[in-house]
């Protein structure tokens, strides 16, 4: 959700800021812009709407030299995507200009105050306001950069991360961070590298700073990075060090990061598991359960909490703790729970589960389950991120990065994560025998081999695809363990090929749904080889007997659905539990390819971000 990048140092700038735009596009595509000093302590401001690509033609002709400089590309809030509200803004004089990441929930007043004093607004951002206040505060008590920032972060109210370049201090970027991330890379030459994440860093250094809620930076080449919060107290930021590819960062001769990293899935699931379950395969280690173990082996209740696609794992996460472990458990959509007033017990335990770990509604979630003294335990993938920060304690997904914005390898990590984390306090709690435990972790340690199997499925679903891309509405259905996975399938088909789609528990469907079917209509429905089998061959024929086009996902060797449905595609065969893992592959490769036959952006799909860092 807007993408930040910035640069001081002795080499071109431009260059890196276009660079870093590119990786962070994911976060917003709308508009794009960039702010550079040039060797004529000029400071020039080129924006676009569009791409990045559109930013790039658009600076063709331009002067883009200079050491220092910042760059944005925009997912809109607060005014349409045009160039005029594409960042960077200007101050009035035009001495400032500053990006920003994130919402200024008190803009209107602030902007009426100014307004009043004579300011004249040129876009309809939010964004505009920052700067102008900033600017009015610095001349109107006389105060240096850094001084004016603080008193007006004082008075902004919502979620920022920004930057800033003043043309009467070409040496500096200031840089400040309220609830939305904000990383500082140590260039080995005195250089510093600025982005919303490490993955337009990854390249130059290995050395970051994740900053802190309140902190503000202030980057000089050749200094040392000086950190102080709005009242002036120096910070001590702790020097991190990142272990992003940059082949994790690259598309790696797929077309789409999206088929690249579906690709993935099962080495990411083998590191997921790396270092976690032991070479025999019996045991698994996770330490954020030894240190914890009390809390969670005794938890009243388990609430999980996530958005999306971390929503569906978290339905999933729900039966697996119910069945094995015998918790009761709540999932929550965090947007829901933050404002709904929940009865939080201080012996529950607060599951949160997200990619990005930089979801706002996450991170309100959160807040409110501590404040109610509740544990708090986070699933995410993003290191270093706001979400693993602010937890009592949790496990990394370790998927690497993703950068498809509908969301593969990471809901697979998820789901791998929370069978661990089940299993293990099912065989603390006894919930479990001992064969049964240890039969489910060989099973698990043998899902990335059957994952490969089911790849394979990727050339049969490719000449399908055609089929499925006149429609306008699908149906997804499924049951038990499957059902979050029918949620699952219709939000990748909605997020990236605009068909719309329902995921429903097959059983629902005689309720209601059934009077949309129609020959029109095509059906997903999972049906492999678990205890509802039976069942979810009746609601195959029920669909069939209205005229319904079935696709069905079936146990390889399935002879009776292949008789009934329209196509089969097959799968190999694992616990009931841990089908999730196997189904999500045909149904990701399905929205995929669907979405490559109508044309679609897949990785840039509309109106859509990767990391939602608003509300
Ligand atoms: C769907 C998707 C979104 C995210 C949701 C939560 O493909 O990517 O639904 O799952 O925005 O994001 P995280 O997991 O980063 O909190």
């Amino acid at each position: 959700m807007c993408g930040i990048v910035g640069y001081i140092g002795r080499k071109e700038a431009y260059p890196i800021l276009i660079k870093g735009l590119q990786r962070l596009e994911y976060r917003g595509y709308d508009s794009a812009g960039l702010a550079l000093i040039s060797e004529q302590s000029q400071l020039n401001v080129y924006k676009a709407k569009g791409k990045v690509a559109d930013l790039e033609a658009y600076c063709s002709e331009k002067d883009i030299s200079g050491y220092v400089g910042i760059a944005h590309t925009r997912w809109a809030t607060h005014g349409e995507p045009s160039s005029v509200n594409a960042h960077p803004h200007f101050s009035a004089s035009g001495r400032l200009a500053l990006i920003h990441n994130g919402i200024i929930e008190n803009y209107q007043t602030l902007k009426d105050k100014l307004s009043k004093r004579g300011i004249a607004f040129r876009s309809a951002t939010d964004t505009e306001v920052l700067v102008q206040l900033i600017e009015y505060i610095m001349i109107s008590n006389n105060l240096e950069l850094l001084e004016a920032v603080q008193v007006a972060l004082h008075q902004v109210i919502g979620a920022y991360a920004i930057a800033i370049l003043d043309r009467n201090h070409p040496d500096t970027i200031i840089c400040a961070r309220q609830s939305s991330p904000l990383v500082v890379g140590l260039g080995s030459d005195g250089s510093f590298y600025l982005a919303s994440d490490a993955s337009p860093i990854a390249e130059y250094t290995d050395q970051v700073v994740y900053l802190n809620d309140g902190d503000i930076a202030v980057l000089q080449e050749g200094e040392t990075l000086h950190v102080v919060n709005i009242d002036n107290v120096t910070q001590h930021p702790k020097v991190k060090q990142i272990d992003v590819t940059l082949g994790q960062l690259e598309k790696g001769g797929y077309p789409y990061f999206m088929l690249k990293e579906i690709f993935e899935q099962p080495g990411c699931l083998r590191d997921c598991m790396r270092g976690r379950i032991n070479a025999d395969r019996d045991k698994i280690t996770l330490s954020a359960v030894i240190d914890f173990r009390e809390k969670l082996v005794s938890a009243r209740r388990i609430i999980i909490v996530g958005c999306g696609t971390s929503w569906h794992a978290g339905l999933i996460g729900k039966q697996l703790f119910e069945s094995l472990c015998r918790i009761p458990v709540e999932v929550e959509y965090a947007s829901e729970f933050r404002y709904r007033e929940p009865v939080i017990f201080p012996d529950d335990v607060v599951i949160a589960i997200s990619q990005s770990g930089e979801t706002a509604d996450t991170l309100a979630a959160i807040e409110l389950a501590r404040k109610s003294g509740a544990f708090v335990f986070g699933i995410c993938n993003a290191i270093g991120a706001s979400i693993p920060r602010q937890t009592s304690t949790g496990v990394y997904i370790h998927v690497g990065p993703e950068i498809g914005v509908a969301s593969t390898k990471a809901f697979t990590g998820q789901v791998t994560v929370l069978s661990m984390l089940a299993l293990t306090l099912a065989n603390e709690r006894h919930t479990i025998s001992e064969e049964m435990y240890k039969e489910m972790v060989v099973e698990l340690t043998q899902i990335p081999d059957k994952m490969e199997q089911a790849l394979k499925t990727n050339e049969q679903i490719e000449r399908l695809a055609p089929i499925f891309t006149y429609a306008k509405n699908c149906l997804y259905l499924g049951r038990g363990y499957n059902y979050p996975v029918a949620l699952e399938g219709a939000l990748k088909l909605k997020e990236i090929s605009y068909i719309h789609a329902e995921g429903y528990p097959a059983a629902e469907m005689k309720h209601g749904p059934i009077a949309l079917i129609d020959s029109e209509m095509p059906v997903f429905v999972i049906a492999t080889r678990d205890k509802l089998y039976e069942k979810v061959i009746s609601n195959i024929q029920e669909v069939r007997a209205r005229g319904g086009r079935v696709t069905a996902l079936v146990t390889e060797g399935d002879e009776r659905i292949t008789q009934i449905a329209d196509h089969v595609i097959e799968l190999p065969d694992t616990l009931e539990c841990f089908q999730p893992l196997m189904v999500s592959i045909p149904l990701q490769l399905l929205a995929y390819h669907i979405a490559v036959c109508k044309g679609k952006d897949v990785d840039r799909p509309r109106n859509l971000a990767k990391s939602v860092t608003v509300e």
